[in-house]
């Protein structure tokens, strides 16, 4: 028996130190984030914030460019976004869109070299539009981003493409076994904190409108129709948004009840607005450029990339910590009166407000069509 428990025991702590090693090693440091008592309270590592600052750093701004002189418009011949800047103003963006879309590349990563004005790379007619979103979200969302605002380095970093996008899954129905349609879970994937959650919640609501809200709003079952399954949906949305913003449930939620707002911070309005805004994001600027981008940027079932809470915050709780990046880049700012090309701006940023019962006026689809059927507005 002794012999026996003396060969189990190696056994077994080989068994803790793998069921361990998916933890974080102490010391951890909590931040109070609610009322007393609630235990809303933020867990940080301190070793992994660190490694996140660096990620997080912005770059040095260049020098601020006269705006008096000709207009872009009036030098150049084929500017249809920037024409109302000064031709310093102009330069210093191309300059700055340079060190942080295509700092190894340069210019020539969208332009031909023998001719600034041709659209024949993919990459302009894409940045132009990118211009476009980006005055955008600084202009028309600031009930987001407040007056932090973006510039392209929030979601670029200085790499061509973003880091953090996403893609829809080729989530087919599982062949003639009767085990049907997995709506993508038990694959685990880093997207939902890899739970066994379904992995693509993104396609239903930042893309879709379908209801987030699942809870039923009386004490006793009365109407509500909301299956288990849209409510795996929501939660595969909710760990996207925590682990992006690289913060608890309790950041935005009392979790005595998800569905209340009664006592939540004012984060869970601007987390609202934001789930908005991405959704508006990818419908009026991503999906439009489908066709302009070539196969090998494009997903599984050949759509384009998307944007969602991770492009911009990068795992912390304001993209680039809240430095105000966007104040130093004027030409990012509004310039509507050159920008007869923009779509209906705002389409999708309602006024309803964020009581737990108002209708958002978003259609619900059927759970079980997810992925393939989804509200288009
Ligand atoms: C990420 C893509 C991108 C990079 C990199 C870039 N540009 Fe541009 N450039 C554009 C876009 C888009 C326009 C058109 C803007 C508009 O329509 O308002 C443009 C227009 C121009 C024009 C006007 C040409 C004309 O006659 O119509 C000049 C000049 C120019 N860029 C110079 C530069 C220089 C110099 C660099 C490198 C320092 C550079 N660009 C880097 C995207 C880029
Ligand atoms: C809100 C996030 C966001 C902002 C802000 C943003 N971009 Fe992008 N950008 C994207 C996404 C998403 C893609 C598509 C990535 C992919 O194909 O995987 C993209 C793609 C591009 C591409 C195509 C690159 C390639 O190699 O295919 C260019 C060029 C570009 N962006 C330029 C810009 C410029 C210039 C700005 C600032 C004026 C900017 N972007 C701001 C999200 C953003
Ligand atoms: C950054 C803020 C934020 C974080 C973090 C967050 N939530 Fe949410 N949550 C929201 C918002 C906003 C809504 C309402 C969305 C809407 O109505 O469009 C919501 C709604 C929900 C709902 C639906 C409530 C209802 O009315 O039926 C559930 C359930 C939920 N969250 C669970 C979670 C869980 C679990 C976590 C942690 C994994 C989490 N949330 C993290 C902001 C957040
Ligand atoms: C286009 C870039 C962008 C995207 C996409 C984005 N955010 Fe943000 N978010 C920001 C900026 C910039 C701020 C800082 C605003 C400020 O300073 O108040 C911010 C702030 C926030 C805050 C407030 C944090 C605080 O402590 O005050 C929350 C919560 C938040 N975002 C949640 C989300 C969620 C959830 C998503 C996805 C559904 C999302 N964001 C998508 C840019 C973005």
């Amino acid at each position: 028996m002794r012999a026996f428990l003396k060969k189990l025991l190696p056994l077994t702590s080989v068994f803790a130190v793998l069921l361990l090693a998916g933890c974080e090693r102490p010391p951890m440091d909590s931040i109070q984030h609610g009322y007393r008592g609630t235990g809303m309270v933020e867990i940080y590592n301190p070793r992994t914030v660190d490694a996140l600052a660096e990620n997080n750093a912005v770059p040095f701004p260049l020098p601020q460019a006269p705006t008096d002189g000709p207009r872009a418009s009036q030098v150049y011949k084929n500017v249809q976004v920037l024409g109302n800047l000064s031709t310093a103003q102009f330069t210093r963006l191309m300059v700055s869109m340079s060190s942080w879309v295509a700092p190894n590349e340069g210019c020539t990563y969208c332009h031909n070299p023998a001719n600034f004005a041709e659209d024949v790379k993919y990459t302009k007619v894409v940045a132009r539009r990118m211009i476009q979103m980006t005055q955008h979200i600084n202009t028309d969302w600031s009930t987001h981003v407040s007056n932090t605002g973006v510039t392209c380095y929030t979601c670029h970093r200085g790499n061509n493409i973003p880091q953090q996008v996403w893609f829809k899954r080729d989530n087919t129905p599982m062949g003639a076994d009767f085990i049907g349609d997995k709506a993508g879970q038990n694959e685990p994937a880093s997207s939902v904190g890899l739970a066994s959650l379904p992995n693509d919640p993104f396609t239903p609501f930042l893309l879709g409108a379908q209801d987030i809200r699942v809870g039923g709003t009386t004490a006793l079952p009365n109407g509500n129709k909301h299956s288990i399954k849209q409510a795996e949906w929501t939660y595969g949305l909710m760990t996207h948004m925590a682990t992006s913003l690289g913060v608890n449930c309790t950041y935005c939620h009392n979790t005595r009840s998800f569905s209340s707002w009664e006592g939540n911070p004012p984060q869970r309005a601007t987390a609202w607005y934001g789930i908005r805004m991405a959704r508006e994001l990818n419908l009026s600027y991503m999906e439009p450029l489908q066709g302009t981008f070539p196969a090998h940027r494009l997903g599984e079932t050949g759509d384009v990339a998307k944007i969602y809470c991770a492009t911009c915050h990068q795992g912390v709780y304001k993209p680039l910590n809240g430095a105000k990046m966007a104040q130093d880049y004027p030409e990012l700012q509004n310039y509507h009166s050159t920008q007869n090309a923009s779509p209906k701006s705002g389409a999708t940023k309602t006024s309803t407000t964020k009581s737990g019962t108002t209708k958002t006026g978003e259609t619900n689809t059927d759970a079980v069509h997810l992925g393939v059927k989804v509200s288009q507005r």
